[in-house]
């Protein structure tokens, strides 16, 4: 069971996770906070589920996860022009904050996959789903998912990439409370780092993706594309080489060759 005061003790943020709510069960932590009814409006607000009825992943997939073993939760924000116009850091900022905390607390080494992805030994061990609501061109409210692999031993189904967990490539078992505090206090660091020095957070995330300059397939929209992972751009959309010249690239799975 998740230990609240434990996680409190450790948190040091001014915002981001000061209004917590720890449910249960819920069908998705990301539809609980997107449905205004429910009564959560504080941006900042996260909601952490021990079990997901309905968990989903990118590309209307199925987010799996052991209950009680793992980290699902959800981000909101709400402060709407700062998220209008930098909608794609903040999708770098959670990877980047998820990488940071199990570097620093585990010593792992941590790789990002375009978009949001969090690697360890090239298996995935966290996603990220980010949803959002607009009214004319502003974002209203905007919902960062994000799931990790902490403590689940083994795997069971088919995906679209191998799955590990920390526990796996650590050979221990880590403490959910502190893992999911030091994130959300890297995340409030990255956000204020975005307001002052955007290109900071584009050259760490890019310092920790190793496919750029690599021959690449992406797919989107159920076309799939070949070149070269040829940058990142200030926005943080995809710039792939192709024969044609640079493509930008907004979404999709991307793949080595
Ligand atoms: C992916 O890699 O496809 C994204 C997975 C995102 C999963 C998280 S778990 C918490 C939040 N609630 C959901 O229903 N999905 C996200």
């Amino acid at each position: 069971m998740f230990n609240i005061e434990n996680f409190d003790i450790k948190l040091n943020t001014e915002y981001i996770g000061r209004t917590f709510v720890y449910a249960e069960e819920l069908s998705s932590t990301n539809t609980f906070l997107m449905d205004k009814q429910n009564g959560y409006n504080e941006s900042g607000t996260v909601v952490l589920a021990e079990k997901q009825t309905s968990g989903k992943g990118r590309k209307d997939r199925v987010w799996y996860s052991a209950p009680d073993s793992n980290l699902t939760f959800s981000i909101l924000l709400t402060k709407d022009k700062f998220l209008t116009s930098n909608s794609s850091l903040i999708n770098f900022a959670a990877s980047l904050s998820v990488a940071f905390s199990i570097e620093n607390l585990y010593q792992l080494k941590t790789e990002l996959k375009w978009p949001n992805d969090v690697l360890l030994e090239g298996k995935k061990t966290s996603g990220i789903l980010i949803e959002a609501t607009s009214q004319g061109n502003k974002i209203e409210r905007f919902v960062i998912g994000i799931g990790i692999n902490v403590n689940q031993p083994s795997f069971q189904g088919t995906f679209n990439y191998p799955p590990t967990s920390i526990r796996n490539e650590l050979g221990r078992n880590v403490e959910r409370e502190k893992l999911l505090a030091e994130i959300l206090n890297n995340f409030e660091l990255l956000l204020e780092m975005i307001k002052k020095n955007k290109s900071e957070v584009i050259n760490d995330w890019k310092s920790k993706c190793k496919m750029i300059g690599e021959r690449i397939s992406i797919v989107e929209n159920d076309s799939e594309k070949f070149g070269i992972f040829y940058d990142i751009d200030e926005e943080g959309f995809l710039l792939l080489k192709t024969k044609d010249g640079i493509e930008k690239i907004h979404y999709g799975d991307v793949s080595l060759g």
